[in-house]
């Protein structure tokens, strides 16, 4: 019998970003957010524009809008040092700053703030993880040059890796030869010292912009691996797969909280251990920014902006007696 099964050959790097392309624009202009269970209406960001501009009247008359706003701008360097068994040798002192939710054009000072706070660490390699403008649509030309100038001072052994969150637009691609960093659109790259390797992985923002191809980012080969996200929501998927890290943002660690640090709005359904900071799942290390910048409010309480540099090192394995 005739074989009729027609073979198909794998896209292209160039055929692959395409096909991504179109499909991101035509999700862009949607009335729904797309997520791995389901859509969900963007009606409620007008709902939360409404409770924004209650809040901001609020701390106008109580006098802690000046107080919130001078919060924005001070920005705070975390640092830690993480300890992988797994973690190949050569990249023990490694040291990974992640800068995550920008927006950059929130307020007319925020770019000198992040800028005055990336000057003052040591670093090998940069990563971001998304949302680079203040709005989730519209212009974003805006933020060239600020996040250009930003992007200078990444340059480092390692080109700067980069995903896209939901207040980006898939054009902002276009510019990465500009910016020097590269984009990770539902995919892996690697990084190699001296013969070793260390596998990132970018997907998509699957808050607003979820496709099947997002899973596609995610590899089942061995290695020290970490995960590049904008929000927790793939968390189970990089664990499953192995991924020791996984790096992401979108809350703003919850950007207005009450003294406790306690978000009153953070944006995801994940849980509170997912709003800010670290958590597990399985075994795999994970990291919510709080962000380096604002959204929706040009105010921060009791929840300082961040970049975050992690060294990680080669844990000593465990010795049975
Ligand atoms: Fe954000």
């Amino acid at each position: 019998m005739k074989d009729t099964t027609k073979y198909k050959e794998p896209l292209s790097e160039k055929e692959r970003r395409l096909v991504w392309a179109m499909t991101r624009s035509v999700l862009e202009t949607d009335q729904f957010k797309h997520k791995r269970h389901g859509q969900k209406s963007k009606s409620h960001w007008n709902n939360f524009k409404r409770i924004i501009n209650f809040m901001v009247w609020g701390t106008k008359i109580t006098g802690l809008y000046k107080k919130g706003y001078a919060n924005v701008q001070n920005i705070q360097i975390n640092e830690y040092e993480l300890k992988f068994d797994n973690l190949p040798s050569h990249f023990d002192g490694f040291r990974l700053l992640h800068l995550s939710d920008l927006h950059i054009d929130a307020t007319p000072e925020l770019a000198h703030s992040i800028l005055h706070v990336v000057d003052q660490v040591d670093f090998d390699m940069a990563v971001l993880t998304g949302d680079y403008r203040q709005d989730n649509s519209g212009s974003f030309t805006q933020i060239l040059k600020p996040l250009k100038d930003v992007a200078a001072l990444l340059q480092k052994e390692f080109t700067p890796l980069a995903v896209l969150g939901n207040h980006d637009t898939y054009l902002m691609t276009e510019y990465e030869k500009e910016l020097k960093i590269r984009f990770l659109i539902n995919e892996t790259f690697q990084i190699e010292r001296n013969g070793q390797l260390i596998t990132f992985s970018g997907s998509d923002d699957p808050f607003s912009y979820y496709t099947d191809a997002a899973l596609e980012s995610f590899t089942d080969k061995p290695g020290f691996k970490i995960a590049l996200v904008h929000t927790s929501e793939m968390a189970d998927i990089a664990s499953e797969k192995g991924y020791s890290l996984y790096l992401c943002g979108h809350t703003h660690g919850g950007q207005v909280c009450l003294p406790s640090g306690k978000a009153l709005i953070s944006h995801q359904k994940e849980g509170e251990d997912f709003v800010k900071g670290f958590w597990k799942y399985g075994q795999m290390t994970g990291y919510t920014s709080s962000g380096c910048g604002v959204s929706g409010v040009p105010l921060r309480f009791n929840c300082p902006g961040e970049i975050t540099v992690f060294t990680l090192r080669k844990s000593l394995p465990h010795l049975s007696s």
